[in-house]
This record gives structure tokens, C-alpha cells and sequence, in this order.
């Protein structure tokens, strides 16, 4: 039982880029790595920077601010000064849109 809460077009995940999204549970990070669309917080859990606009590196993303980063599969930080965890967010794609859930 999911509740939508966001969603962009899938095309605008096709440059590589992440994407951000406003959604009740505050901006979402989209991301498209090897075919599987993953979503995160997009706000990072040192300090208030978005990671839509970090730097991708496979499964990892690095935050633009102070370099901190995390795995996007599971949220977790794997470089300080990252310490604590981002939320996930379920999604799913009907081939035009992609749609977040909780
Ligand atoms: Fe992201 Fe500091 S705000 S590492």
C-alpha cells in the first residue's frame, strides 16, 4: 500500500543528472544508475546542500559541499564527514514518468 509523493519525467533522468524533486517529506534526489532509478533525501545529512547536485560515481554520490558521500542503494555514508544515514524512497516507472513512494 504506496503513496505516491512525487515524480519527474523519466527523460529528465536520462542525462546522467540527478534530479531534484519537492515533495511532502522535503526534496527528493532522483537518480538513474545502470537502468535501476534510485531515490534518496536530497538534502544531505552533514549540512543543507543538495546532493541532486553532487557528483555520481557508480552507486555512490558525493556531496557537493564538503566531499562527504553515500552509497544511493542503501543510504548509508561511506565518507565523512557524512555520519548519518539518507532516507530512501521506493520507485517505480511507467516508461513516461517516474513515480516516489513511501
Ligand atoms: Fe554534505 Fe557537508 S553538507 S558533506
Amino acid at each position: 500500500n504506496s503513496t505516491e509523493i512525487a515524480r519527474c519525467r523519466l527523460a529528465q533522468l536520462r542525462s546522467g543528472d540527478g534530479v531534484s524533486v519537492p515533495s511532502a517529506a522535503g526534496p527528493i534526489a532522483i537518480f538513474e544508475v545502470e537502468g535501476e532509478i534510485l531515490a534518496v533525501q536530497d538534502t544531505c545529512t552533514h549540512e543543507d546542500a543538495s546532493l541532486a547536485d553532487g557528483f555520481l560515481d557508480g552507486h555512490v554520490i558525493e556531496c557537493p559541499l564538503h566531499g562527504g558521500q553515500f552509497d544511493i542503494r542503501s543510504g548509508l555514508p561511506v565518507c565523512l564527514p557524512a555520519q548519518l544515514p539518507l532516507r530512501r524512497f521506493e520507485t517505480r516507472s511507467d516508461g513516461e514518468f517516474v513515480y516516489i513512494t513511501t
